[in-house]
């Protein structure tokens, strides 16, 4: 026999009852980010090696080991997108939106790819909701985005979410930070474990996740980025901060906050959810003046930030609902009926129409199913009796067009 098809391991199919909360995600992002002025943006699902090699960091895990990538026939390295903002970022160099009025803000909603181990709350291919603001260096913009993505989950119901802050300053302040915090765990390598020794030089800022005692008392006392930051730096972190607190968005201060791309200087914040056990991360983001740059462009400097679909959904209690209205059910199969459906359809109404061979009784539980407003019953001869499921009242119409006026007129009571 042959091998039963699945969808890879990884991989889920959307079923229609996990679209209807899936639409309502989006709308809700869509609506957030529209009335403050965001733009959809949409960029292919592959690119060049390359400009994830450049953009996210050669040597990020997401580079290293997670990338998706294939050759084409004419021998071009290509590679499924992991993230979009590198993306975003080549799309805005491409078609000159320097060009435009900055910042230039713009927003996304697509599927992701990402070899990793699959989990509860981790896929291969993954979809986010994203938003990046380019061409501004005002700490405003900082506070601003990190307010919007704060607005979807509270609008989306998700649970539990903490918001965690920090800020890494410049590539200077980092690298110079680095080899203190190096010599500082290399003085006290004796009460580290075993495990942060060996990374020491690869990873030193992981001995801050550590659950083992020793090393937990050292990093009590290890310095933090936070303190070295330049001064502007600080004046800047200061301002995103003041304005998080006009606007009543709660957070923690985080020095230790690490994420697994390259691009981010100043501000980087992560949105967790205590309802997602080990996959917490349901959005995150920062600053990324240097990235534009980096990857051939003029320096631009830039802010935004991802969300994961599946994990706001599994960290919803209520999930949103839309609610699709069906207007009309037209009970009846002939071609009278059919042609009911299509009139009241071009009016604008939603339509559904009996295609499973249902008894008069059938389609009338399929019609109360479905919530129905209405129900046209269609006969043969092209008589209809529009039932108003509401009001329930039954009238004789004398033609589809009548029962279309009679619906419209009602929706504008
Ligand atoms: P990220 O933190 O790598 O950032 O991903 C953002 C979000 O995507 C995560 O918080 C998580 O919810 C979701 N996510 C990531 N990987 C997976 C996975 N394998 N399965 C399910 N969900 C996942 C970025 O991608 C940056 N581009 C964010 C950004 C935009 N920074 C500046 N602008």
């Amino acid at each position: 026999m042959a091998p039963k098809l699945q969808a890879p391991r990884g991989t889920y199919d959307v079923l229609p009852e996990q679209a209807a909360p899936r639409l309502a995600l989006e709308t809700i992002a869509r609506r957030v980010l529209e009335g403050a002025g965001y733009e959809r943006i949409e960029t292919p699902v592959f690119e060049a090696t390359d400009l994830f090699a450049r953009g996210v960091g050669a040597s990020t895990d997401i580079v290293q080991k997670e990338m998706f990538s294939f050759t084409d026939r004419g021998e071009r390295s290509l590679t499924l997108r992991p993230e979009g903002t590198a993306s975003v970022c080549r799309a805005f160099m491409e078609h000159g939106m320097h060009m435009l009025p900055l910042p230039a803000k713009l927003w996304y909603f697509g599927p992701f790819f990402r070899d990793e181990r699959a989990q509860a709350g981790r896929f291969k291919q993954f979809w986010q909701i994203g938003a990046e603001t380019i061409g501004s260096d005002d700490p405003a913009v900082d506070a601003e985005s990190i307010c919007l993505l704060h607005t979807i989950l509270t609008a989306i119901g998700v649970e539990g979410v903490e918001l965690r802050l920090g800020s890494l300053g410049t590539p200077e302040t980092r690298a110079a930070y680095r080899e203190e915090l190096v010599a500082y765990l290399r003085a006290h390598e004796a009460e580290l474990s075993e495990e942060v020794v060996a990374r020491i030089e690869l990873n030193p800022l992981r001995a801050f996740d550590a659950d083992h005692e020793g090393t937990r008392k050292v990093m009590a006392g290890a310095p933090i980025l936070m303190d070295a930051l330049a001064p502007e730096d600080l004046a800047h972190f200061e301002e995103v901060r003041a304005r998080l607190d006009a606007a009543g968005v709660a957070y923690r201060l985080d020095p230790t906050l690490v994420r697994g791309l390259d691009y981010y200087a100043r501000t980087l914040f992560e949105f967790t959810s205590d309802v997602l056990g080990a996959q917490s991360a349901v959005g995150g983001g920062g600053r990324y003046d240097g990235l534009i740059e980096q990857l051939g462009g003029k320096a631009t400097p830039a802010c935004g930030w991802a969300a994961g679909v599946e994990r706001m959904l599994l960290s919803a209690e209520h999930r949103p609902q839309p609610h699709e209205v069906c207007d009309l059910y037209v009970a009846g199969t002939g071609v009278a009926a059919f042609g009911l459906a299509a009139e009241a359809r071009r009016a604008g109404l939603n339509v559904q129409l009996e295609l499973a061979g249902r008894s008069r009784k059938g389609q009338y539980k399929q019609a109360a199913r479905l919530k129905a407003g209405h129900i046209a019953l269609v006969e043969d001869d092209g008589t209809v009796a529009l039932e108003d499921t509401v009001a329930g009242t039954t009238e004789a119409v004398e033609s589809a067009a009548a029962a279309v006026a009679h619906i419209l007129k009602g929706r504008h009571l």
